[in-house]
């Protein structure tokens, strides 16, 4: 009889208690190794975690790139213990909430004022309230993924103009109709494009992601604030993603381009829940003519979190460390697609590598990949969200070895010396949106 983990079991359950199985979109086992995926933890240290049966992995996907620092950070866990012991809700406010806005406006001097919440989605439907309070204009350009909203989610109503920002397919049922035709997505780098969509549209708010998977060209982003500028249309970078990766702060901040508005989440809090809006303050002002406002948004974990998260990076300069790792990683992945003879594309920014198996098998390629690395403890995907944890020369050298010996056997039945079934046991993952359940 198959023999099946633990975490399978409750997945199976899960899938019939909560719809999709779980609430995070990229979590879902059927994208990365359908019927096989541990899918559940039990505890985490460092660049480490348990399984439901107790046995330990490395995991070299840290999903979704929230906990730069390390799982299960000692100095910050001391202190949100400390914290918990105190009390973490009240009839008043926490002090966090203005020592953590000061901080994040101290870093980026540009800004003025701060809004916090607990996660991106909610982060962007915040900055576009304001941004399209602002402006007085409805119409958003956007280029990236920027969560699960309705504002967002309706470029998707009459046509998929969200495919190529990320997640392929996702379907937009509940999101009002009447949404139709108020955000319009462009490419990133294609600067005649969007120029083409302010001209043609009422354009108050350009929103979009620093650099995801490919770097700025062309003085893309200088040209993007101009066009802004000269528009008139607020300039929102989502850095929720991109932030506190490269540099101690905003991405943005490499490429030496203001935004009137930006975003931080994941990093910031190293896996606490918090996410900050920041702004120059005539915009965020605009705050106060809409209403925004949510009870869990008051809680002292997250702000505490982030202020001590904020500490240990800047003691360690973990912005330092991590494009460090990732450029050694995807140099290494090239080096070694190089000499088993297999031509794959390496793309991403430095702190977030990414691979893919090119031609009609490399989702089979992909399912194959991690499922080899899984029979080897280590969890891996086609994405490493570099971790701190990560700078450790036996951690790398495991992953390494075993990637080589992994992509050494794809690369063979690429090249048809051994038969793609012999490997490829259990379904392929899925690469875009599909119903679960
Ligand atoms: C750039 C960007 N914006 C927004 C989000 C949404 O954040 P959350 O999943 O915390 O709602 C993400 C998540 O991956 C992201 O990468």
């Amino acid at each position: 009889m198959k023999k099946i983990n633990k975490g399978q079991k409750l997945w199976k359950k899960a899938k019939k208690l909560i719809p999709g199985g779980n609430m995070l979109f990229s979590k879902r086992s059927e994208l990365i190794l359908p019927e096989k995926w541990l899918s559940y933890y039990s505890k985490t240290k460092g660049a480490y975690v348990w399984d439901l049966d107790n046995k330990k992995y490395l995991d070299m996907m840290f999903y979704v790139g929230t906990s730069t620092l390390g799982y299960n950070h000692p100095k910050i866990n001391k202190h949100i213990n400390s914290i918990v012991n105190k009390g973490v809700m009240s009839s008043l406010n926490c002090f966090e909430e203005v020592k953590l806005s000061e901080k994040l406006v101290e870093i980026h001097p540009w800004a003025k004022m701060v809004r916090l919440c607990r996660s991106g989605g909610e982060a962007n439907s915040i900055a576009v309230r304001i941004a399209r309070a602002a402006s007085g204009k409805d119409k958003i350009a956007i280029c990236g993924y920027h969560g699960w909203h309705d504002w967002y989610l309706s470029a998707n109503i009459k046509k998929n103009g969200l495919d190529s920002h990320i997640i392929p397919g996702l379907p937009v049922r509940g999101v009002p109709k009447a949404l139709h035709d108020t955000v319009i997505p462009f490419e990133y780098n294609n600067f005649d494009q969007l120029k083409k969509i302010v001209c043609n549209h009422k354009i108050g708010t350009i929103k979009m992601e620093v650099a995801r998977s490919m770097q700025p060209k062309d003085n893309f982003l200088q040209k993007v604030r101009e066009l802004a500028t000269k528009n008139n249309i607020v300039l929102i970078f989502d850095e929720c993603t991109s932030g506190f990766r490269q540099t101690y702060g905003g991405m943005h901040k490499l490429y030496k381009v203001e935004p009137d508005i930006a975003m931080f989440g994941k990093a910031l809090g190293n896996g606490y829940a918090i996410t900050a809006v920041i702004g120059k303050k005539e915009i965020m002002n605009y705050a106060q003519d809409s209403f925004i406002s949510s009870t869990f948004w008051t809680e002292r974990i997250g702000p505490a979190a982030a202020l001590k998260t904020l500490e240990v990076m800047k003691e360690i300069q973990s912005w330092k460390i991590l494009p460090k790792v990732g450029k050694y990683i995807s140099s290494s992945w090239k080096d070694i697609f190089d000499s088993v003879g297999l031509n794959c594309d390496i793309f991403g920014t430095p702190a977030m590598p990414c691979f893919a198996f090119k031609g009609k098998n490399s989702q089979k390629y992909k399912t194959i990949f991690t499922d080899l690395m899984l029979k080897k403890k280590i969890l891996a995907s086609n994405v490493v969200f570099a971790s701190v944890s990560h700078d450790n020369e036996k951690v790398l050298r495991n992953y390494l070895n075993n990637f080589y010996d992994t992509v050494n056997i794809i690369s063979k039945i690429d090249k048809k010396q051994i038969n793609i079934k012999k490997y490829l046991n259990s379904p392929t993952c899925h690469s875009e949106f599909k119903r679960l359940n």
